[in-house]
């Protein structure tokens, strides 16, 4: 390479790595593997070492990435959070293998860990008591998320026993298992929100949410890994995490002392498959020297320890056969393409099916029928197609080409400009569609009804018993109880719970009906601003998207969904039966207009109310609650910690700082 191209080559680099390390902590949206990630970072840093002149301490290479969140409290870690390298392969574990042993004649042992895949978390305890949990941010600064890891039942607040430090930091990994990954993923389908996509992005998310309450209602859990400190118990790595356990915290079961590289290479080979029984996600093997002293004689560089690395498991793959497409029409209309597959063994399950996204996707892996296709299973739970191999093609096999007909109703599909998905536009009367609103229609969070659920559902609707969701308020006794698996009891149970509906209030029947993009917090907005559904059916587009956080997007399906006269004649007939049309009297009494058009930002903790709730309050009384400062911002609500770069910018600004006695006598309150 000509010098010209060497330094072309580290500038861009160096760009490139920025920007993926940019979606990664930042977006929580990586587009290319870890691997491929440290197989750039590997070229940058062997272009570096070749041509020291264009070093940069600004490289990339010189840094560990930054989860850093402005709405946390910065704080400086005492011992800085370095990350540990990575490899891929038994070789180059062999080679960090002799190059301890090049530093050292002394024997040692290694400890072999499970690399559990969430997001760090560094904890101070003092004299027993929980100080401090600070995430990994840039290393060196980490966000104060005390208040939230409080919250996750497994971490210790109190230690038990004895004989642990005065002082002491303990690392680990916070974890969403995978039952719970389904079950908030379910819960954000069913709001309209976009679900996570693995869940170490749910892990850290979670983590990072601003209110606490969200943190809790998610069971995060945490095992721990390293302990930090000045007298610590003994001079084992191992023998740390046991007296840890004994204090009370969470230490993987799954941990093994190894005498030599061989013994490490078996641990390796032995969880390959072995992690996939787990409740959590592993994407490796963490290893360790054991001793302390042996540890700090090895030291580290600046970004990972000499005395660990990690070995990381390749995604696993399989090759099978294509066999078929088929397509799933959801309760949006959304259509979504299904490889059927020949079974494969991958990562200890049987695959027969993989998710194939949308059009756009087949095209772009050139799918043709009977194709052998590459599966695999990533950090996702559905297997993909990552791959087609086109020279083992049929020459006579035809590309799959994306049906241009509804599958369940015959419709033609609609693409709309910018999305991704087709869609059936015959909402009323393609059967998934039908039945998918009357699910969500009597969801626990919609109208709740009681010993209905997706099966009997579908013997209504199959039954003809039901067409729409108004006949369901219709159903008599003897025509429930006559189905199969159903009886006197359970049909009683399902009338007096329709009954009850009749009091679930105005903004969860809103919400119930399922208009697109209408999730349980617009549908709540909407009510309160526009009072009954009349108002909402002729607020005009204008009208809509002046009510603040309600877009063109939202607008617009509203509007499309009022537009439609079975939609009207839906609602009517709900209304007969007597269905809450309108907000209740009750939350109409506590508005006010004490701040009608006032922007307050809330910054801190407070000792008489939550934020939540303090945001509520901001919003009854006609105010507006804003999330950054600007000139436009008319108040800073401030609470103890409040982060100094907003009370700088607050003062810079000239916006006046309010207490929060101050505030609640604004509003009558106190
Ligand atoms: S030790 C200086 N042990 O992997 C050593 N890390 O790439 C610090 N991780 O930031 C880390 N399981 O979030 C260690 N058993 C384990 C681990 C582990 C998961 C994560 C951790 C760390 C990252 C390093």
């Amino acid at each position: 390479m000509s010098i010209e191209t060497i330094q072309q080559r580290i500038t861009e680099l160096r760009s490139v790595l920025e920007e993926h390390n940019h979606r990664y902590y930042h977006l929580s949206q990586p587009v290319i593997s870890d691997q491929e990630f440290d197989m750039l970072l590997k070229e940058l840093e062997k272009l570096e070492t070749e041509n020291p002149e264009y070093f940069d301490p600004n490289s990339p290479t010189q840094r560990v990435g930054s989860d850093l969140n402005k709405e946390f409290q910065q704080v400086r870690h005492q011992y800085s959070m370095l990350s540990l390298s990575n490899v891929y392969s038994e070789e180059e574990l062999r080679d960090f293998d002799q190059k301890i042993r090049k530093l050292t004649d002394l024997s040692f042992e290694y400890v072999c860990e499970l690399k559990y895949d969430g997001t760090s978390i560094s904890l101070r305890y003092k004299n027993g008591m929980l100080d401090k949990a600070i995430t990994r941010g840039d290393g060196t600064f980490g966000d104060d998320v005390t208040a939230n890891v409080r919250t996750i039942k497994s971490i210790p607040l109190r230690l038990k026993g004895t004989g642990f430090p005065e002082e002491f930091e303990i690392r680990g990994e916070i974890l969403l298992p995978f039952a719970e990954f389904d079950r908030i993923n379910e819960e954000r389908d069913e709001e309209g929100e976009t679900p996570f996509a693995n869940v170490r992005n749910a892990a850290s998310g979670t983590l990072k949410s601003q209110k606490s309450s969200v943190v809790a209602e998610r069971k995060l859990d945490a095992f721990f890994y390293y302990l930090l400190g000045e007298s610590l118990p003994a001079d084992g790595h191992l023998e740390n995490l046991q007296a840890a356990k004994e204090w009370g915290f969470k230490i993987s079961p799954d941990t093994k002392k190894c005498s030599d590289m061989m013994a490490v290479i078996a641990f390796i080979r032995e969880w390959n498959l072995k992690r996939f029984k787990l409740p959590v996600a592993t994407d490796g093997i963490v290893i360790k020297v054991n001793s302390l002293s042996l540890q700090q004689y090895l030291g580290t560089t600046a970004k990972s320890p000499r005395w660990a690395i990690a070995y990381k498991y390749k995604a696993e793959q399989a090759s099978t056969i294509l066999q078929s497409v088929s397509y799933q029409v959801g309760r949006t209309g959304a259509v979504t393409p299904v490889a059927n597959l020949d079974p494969v063994l991958l990562a200890g399950t049987t695959v027969k099916r993989a998710t194939l996204h949308n059009a756009d996707n087949i095209k772009s892996l050139g799918l043709h029928m009977g194709d052998t296709v590459f599966v695999e299973k990533g950090g996702e739970i559905i297997p993909k197609i990552v791959g087609v191999d086109s020279a083992a093609r049929h020459p006579m096999s035809q590309p799959i080409e994306f049906i241009r007909n509804c599958p369940e109703c015959g419709s033609a599909l609609i693409r709309k400009d910018g999305e991704a998905a087709h869609y059936c536009p015959n909402e009323d009367g393609c059967p998934p569609q039908i039945k998918g609103k009357m699910e969500h229609f009597i969801s626990r969070k919609a109208l709740n009804i009681d010993g209905l659920g997706q099966e009997t559902i579908d013997l209504l609707f199959s039954e003809g018993l039901i067409k729409n969701i108004a006949d369901i308020y219709d159903l008599q006794k003897d025509q429930i109880s006559r189905l199969e698996r159903l009886g006197d009891k359970s049909a009683d149970r399902i009338l007096k719970s329709l009954n009850e509906s009749r009091q679930v209030p105005f903004e969860k029947v809103l919400f119930a009906l399922g208009i697109r993009f209408v999730g349980e917090t617009v549908a709540k907005i909407l009510a309160h601003r526009l009072l009954n559904i009349e108002n909402i059916r002729n607020a005009t587009l204008e009208e809509l998207t002046a009510i603040d956080e309600i877009g063109g997007r939202i607008a617009e399906s509203v509007k499309s969904y009022f537009s439609n006269p079975e939609n009207i004649r839906l609602i009517d007939r709900l209304r007969e039966k007597g269905l809450q049309m309108q907000i209740d009297e009750a939350s109409l009494a506590n508005r006010s207009e004490k701040l009608n058009g006032l922007s307050i930002i809330i910054s801190g903790t407070f000792e008489k109310n939550s934020r939540d709730d303090l945001k509520k309050m901001i919003e009854q009384n006609g105010g507006k609650n804003v999330s950054s400062i600007s000139n436009n911002t008319n108040y800073l609500l401030a609470g103890n910690n409040i982060g100094p770069s907003k009370l700088e910018k607050a003062k810079k600004l000239n916006i006046p700082i309010i207490t929060e006695d101050e505030f609640l006598k604004m509003i009558d309150k106190m």
